[in-house]
């Protein structure tokens, strides 16, 4: 049974002597679980389709005809971006990221943009940020204001089209409405030469290179005061995700399984259960945060704790 199989990970990430070697770990082990979990739940189910199920998830070949690595989802692929990133911390991968995996991926292979949408702190940053570093691009967060006018934001694309990097525009509909519809305009120039296979394109009177791998990415917090609609020419060019609500106990159980600790389903389900009381129940000030932000860093302190007294019992540290 995978649980057994999954104790000796378990065991290796706890007596890491070297914490960098960790993340590498941390991030098999976020893989294997789910990978087992969602077994599981298609056993469960009684739907296991290998097929189906193996080709919703990122897959890594080499494909000898081009001599090059080639990263494939559903029916989509696109070539590794080699990006050296450094060992970075990566996301516990859920059904919600995973289906926002697959919105991305898809947008990228239909020249679109994608664009998450949900409440504060659900994940839609760094879930495209997850994607990049998955897929090896450099993504580049721009938090968006009212300040910002097309000209600014035309020399942010024209930097993405000429490195092939992706771009992340934060808050995409707090930007004016005015310049919104400018913006469209220098959008559709991007993805529609993209779709050419241009190799230069005249952006702004001036003619640029083009790399393939460039991206464009949106998140939007929709309903906040200050808040503009999208035009709707805009808003054709960006595959939607919804992501309201996070997985947050997986997220905790993986998290905390990748910190070293063991039963750690209970013990996600009581800090899960917890914060969601503290949420319901305590004041509303802003400055509390019982979301997922708090979680994580919760897990993240956790085995700071476990890793210094590692005498004590996983209950005595968590809670
Ligand atoms: N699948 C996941 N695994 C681990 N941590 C996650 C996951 N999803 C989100 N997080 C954590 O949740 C926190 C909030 O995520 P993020 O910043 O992407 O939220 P957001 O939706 O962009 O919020 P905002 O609207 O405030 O910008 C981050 O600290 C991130 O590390
Ligand atoms: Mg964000």
């Amino acid at each position: 049974m995978p649980h057994i199989e999954i104790a000796r990970y378990d065991e290796v990430v706890f007596g890491m002597v070297q914490p960098e070697l960790g993340g590498y770990l941390a991030e098999l082990v976020h893989e294997v679980l789910f990978d087992t979990g969602r077994l599981n739940l298609e056993f469960d189910d009684g739907v296991l389709d290998d097929r189906a199920a193996g080709r919703s998830r990122l897959r890594f070949y080499w494909d000898k005809d081009i001599d090059d690595c080639v990263v494939r989802q559903t029916n989509t692929h696109s070539r590794y971006g080699y990006e050296y990133l450094g060992n970075t911390e990566r996301l516990a991968i859920t059904p919600l990221t995973d289906r926002c995996y697959i919105t991305l991926t898809t947008a990228l292979h239909l020249y679109r943009g994608g664009s998450p949408k949900g409440p504060a702190g659900t994940g839609k940053t760094e879930t495209v940020k997850d994607l990049g570093k998955a897929l090896g691009f450099n993504v580049i967060v721009q938090n968006c204001s009212e300040s910002l006018d097309y000209k600014s934001i035309g020399k942010l694309f024209s930097g993405l089209a000429q490195t092939g990097a992706w771009g992340c525009f934060d808050e995409f509909n707090r930007i004016d409405v005015e310049v919104l519809s400018v913006v469209a305009q220098q959008i559709l120039s991007i993805l529609s030469s993209l779709s050419q296979n241009l190799s230069q394109f005249i952006f702004e009177g001036s003619t640029i290179v083009l790399k393939p791998t460039c991206g464009i990415f949106i998140t939007m917090n929709p309903g906040y005061a200050g808040r503009t609609e999208l035009p709707d020419n805009l808003k054709s060019m960006f595959r939607p995700i919804c992501m309201m609500k996070p997985d947050s106990a997986m997220i905790a159980e993986i998290n905390l399984f990748g910190e070293g600790f063991r039963n750690t389903r209970i013990l996600a389900k009581k800090i899960f259960a917890l914060y969601s009381l503290a949420q319901q129940q305590l004041s509303q000030q802003y400055h509390y945060d019982f979301g997922l932000r708090g979680i994580v860093t919760l897990t993240r302190y956790a085995g700071q704790k476990r890793r210094l007294h590692s005498h004590l019992l996983d209950e005595e540290v968590l809670l």
